[in-house]
């Protein structure tokens, strides 16, 4: 007797052997699947080892049952299954096999998508055939099914045309910074285009889902291309008694090198108009990463509010404040004093003016001025002229040298240091750029003040050379001529001949006999 009799008294021997394949064919794939297919294929064979396993399944059933329903049922139910595991197995070769190693960059999803619909729905159409159903006639004879299937996916069809639309005109493509201007605009990175939506990461760490219909009607600005240098604006507005050019070149100057500002194109400045605030100002810079826009523009604001702050100018708003006191010379003279006492206290914190009578140090504060630096602000720069030395009261900097191997960090200066005092006191050109590494308040003496102290006490010379070369020995700032190494006190005789003859002093009366060094030369 044949086996397949004995095995199956309903079925045909071609039902058992398709069914046996069935089995094989899922029992297979699932050993694929366990030994080590890549995650995302697994993922998806799991799907045609489901369909084949129905497939058998339902075969298995025909033989098992002799209903005659059951059995069309059953068999119909296994050429469905059939059609749509062959389906996704041809996708799954297609896309994930053949496509994927010829391709360097992943397919659009939506593209997947589209692709894998459309074989579906072919199987469905080829399956609906198989089992004497006519797919036609299904949607013909139901008019009212068509009319409510039309509607429902009225919304979804128009997203996914507009999907399409994108790909094919690609106004932006994943990775790329866009804002979508309306109502409810957004700015983010383009993270994902789906048949249905676009997905952007914003700022605030958050995925906004832009259904594509909405994309394809708004507005959008694509901060990536045609490059990524996009423009960013400030306004502000001074006072009308400042001159416009004048606030331009500190404008400028203080934002060239700020972090994130693009040195091309060029950052600029015009003056934007007049009115009830003052004179408005228009700042427009470039920056490439859009991710770090709010922290760049805050940058460039601080430098702005610095460097204006730093020449004596005041943003204007409208102020309906009304003072109603009269300063008096009185008054005035005391806030004046108030000033000096501040930076008495400041002064008092160096040893350089130790040997100075309070008279002379209280000169000496009368003439400063304090002047506030951003962080990545350079005080001074090396080769520089310098008629300024500068006290540290609040804030960190830091001191390079420039080397033929290039900048050295030479240290940190701190509340309690000066710097600058070298040019300043000899004309020499600065020997360090100096570089505020934090917000840092500065005492700034000028060079007059100490030429009029030289010129009254020119003992003091003396003094503030030794100060000042004790200082360098104690923290290593320089190394001294060859010949004058290891011996502080000619250090100190000719840094005090320098001073001397820069300032124009008598050799007696800073207390020398003759010049050691010749006279500073000019290095440019
Ligand atoms: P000046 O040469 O006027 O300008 C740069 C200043 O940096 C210098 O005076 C010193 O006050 C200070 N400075 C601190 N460390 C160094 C250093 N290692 N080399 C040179 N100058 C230094």
């Amino acid at each position: 007797m044949d086996p397949f009799d004995a095995l199956s008294p309903q079925g045909t021997r071609e039902e058992v052997l398709l069914g046996l394949v069935g089995l094989l064919a899922a029992v297979l794939l699932a050993l694929v699947v366990r030994l080590g297919a890549p995650r995302s294929l697994n993922l998806r064979l799991r799907a045609a080892i489901v369909l084949i396993t129905v497939y058998a399944a339902a075969l298995g059933g025909r033989l098992a049952v002799a209903h005659p329903t059951a059995r069309t049922f059953l068999g119909d139910l296994a050429i469905v299954a059939m059609a749509f595991a062959f389906a996704r197995l041809a996708f799954q070769l297609a896309f994930d096999v053949l496509l994927a190693r010829s391709r360097r960059s992943p397919l659009p999803r939506i593209v997947r998508d589209l692709s894998q619909g459309s074989i579906l729905f072919v199987a469905a159409l080829a399956s609906l055939h198989a089992i004497g159903v006519e797919p036609g006639q299904l949607l013909t004879t139901s008019a009212l099914l068509s009319v409510v299937a039309g509607m429902a996916l009225q919304d979804t069809l128009g997203n996914l045309v507009a999907g399409l639309a994108i790909q094919t005109e690609l106004p932006f493509q994943v990775g790329d910074w866009i804002e979508v201007h309306g109502q409810s605009g957004h700015i983010g990175k383009v993270r994902e285009i789906n048949w249905r939506a676009t997905r952007l990461h914003t700022l605030d760490n958050v995925d906004v889902i832009v259904p594509n219909g909405l994309l394809a009607k708004a507005t959008i600005t694509n901060y990536d291309r045609p490059h990524c240098a996009a423009r960013r604006s400030i306004y502000f507005h001074t006072a009308y008694s400042t001159p416009p050019r004048r606030v331009h070149e500190i404008v400028l100057s203080a934002i060239e090198n700020a972090p994130g500002v693009l040195e091309t194109p060029r950052p600029s400045i015009v003056t934007f108009g007049f009115d009830e605030s003052g004179v408005q100002f228009w700042v427009r810079y470039f920056i490439d990463d859009m991710g770090r826009r709010d922290a760049i523009d805050g940058g460039v604001r601080d430098r702005i509010w610095y460097s204006l702050g730093r020449a004596g100018l005041a943003f204007s708003v409208p102020n309906r404040n009304l003072e109603l006191f009269e300063p008096t010379e009185i008054s005035r003279q005391l806030a004046l004093e108030r000033g000096v006492e501040d930076r008495l206290r400041a002064l008092a914190e160096i040893d350089l003016f130790d040997s100075l009578d309070p008279g002379s140090v209280r000169r000496l504060a009368r003439t400063a001025k304090t002047v506030l630096f951003a962080p990545s602000e350079t005080v001074i720069r090396q080769g520089e002229r310098g008629d300024t030395m500068f006290v540290v009261r609040q804030g960190e900097l830091a001191v390079r040298v420039a080397t033929p191997n290039g900048d050295v960090d030479r240290g940190r200066l701190g509340p309690g240091m000066f710097f600058g005092e070298m040019s300043l006191l000899t004309g020499e050109p600065r020997r360090a750029t100096v570089v505020a590494q934090s917000p840092c308040e500065l005492l700034v003496l000028e060079r007059d003040a100490f030429r009029d102290l030289l010129a009254a006490h020119p003992e003091i010379a003396r003094t503030i050379s030794e100060r000042v070369i004790q200082r360098e020995a104690s923290l290593q700032l320089t190394t001294p001529a060859p010949e004058l190494e290891g011996k502080v006190e000619a250090q100190e005789t000719d840094l005090l001949d320098r001073i001397r003859r820069f300032f124009g002093l008598r050799s007696r009366d800073v207390g020398v006999t003759g010049t050691r060094t010749p006279p500073p030369t000019d290095p440019s």
